[in-house]
């Protein structure tokens, strides 16, 4: 799997050949890396919540691509009230298309729309097929239910977690979290993009290495080959 890491918690995914965008947050955004919203061309757009830095290139790539939204169901009705099409999942609920399962998993977190619609209620992705798993955890605190994951998904290749802290999980819980979903590989995002989730990379990659675990930490616009 090849996965571009765009900025913030934004990345694409190459699963088997379908391209997987998730939360792309370009406009806006005071660190959007060197990758543009008209660079992406995805097959689907993963929103796992309604928080403007999760989706604010959701609407401009959807209608000049054609590609449809994958996100629970009152996010997935706010977008198509705008023209963009979608997929409705919601939590514990999994679904199959042409690419592989998905299922979208909670979070522990908030989700208002930036109009002040309601969002419902935030989430993360599980995604697999022919023995490929890895977990999009979104925005979310530490929680118990990362432990279901091991217990109703196939065996993750890797996890992409929230590592910030402030708005999200700090790389501390995450390590714990990498624990509850039984995964040794990470790809850390949502961290340095504001004053306010600027974290020190080095202790960070240190309590993964410390817990034998390995957390990437791509640049802005690397790709990664997992
Ligand atoms: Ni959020
Ligand atoms: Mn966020």
């Amino acid at each position: 799997m090849k996965i571009t890491y765009i900025s913030h918690m934004g990345f694409m995914v190459d699963f088997n050949g379908t391209k997987l965008l998730f939360d792309p947050f370009i406009t806006g955004n005071p660190k959007p890396g060197p990758i543009k919203s008209e660079d992406l061309s995805p097959d689907w757009i993963l929103a796992s919540h309604g928080h403007g830095d999760h989706i604010a290139d959701v609407e401009p790539i959807a209608k000049r691509t054609g590609a449809k939204v994958i996100s629970n169901y009152e996010i997935t009705n706010w977008f198509g009230a705008k023209g963009v099409d979608g997929h409705p999942l919601n939590h514990g609920g999994k679904a199959d298309f042409d690419f592989g399962t998905v299922k979208y998993v909670n979070a522990i977190h908030t989700s208002g729309l930036p109009d002040g619609s309601y969002g419902g209620n935030p989430g993360g992705f599980v995604i697999w097929k022919d023995g490929s798993c890895f977990y999009f955890a979104g925005d979310t605190a530490l929680t118990r239910d990362m432990e279901l994951i091991p217990m109703t998904c196939p065996k993750l290749d890797f996890a992409i977690l929230p590592i910030g802290d402030n708005f999200t999980m700090g790389y501390e819980d995450a390590v714990i979290a990498s624990d509850m979903v039984q995964c040794d590989v990470i790809i850390g995002c949502h961290y340095d993009t504001f004053p306010y989730i600027e974290i020190d990379t080095e202790k960070a990659k240190k309590a993964f290495a410390d817990r034998g675990k390995t957390l990437l930490l791509p640049a802005l616009g690397e790709t990664i080959d997992l």
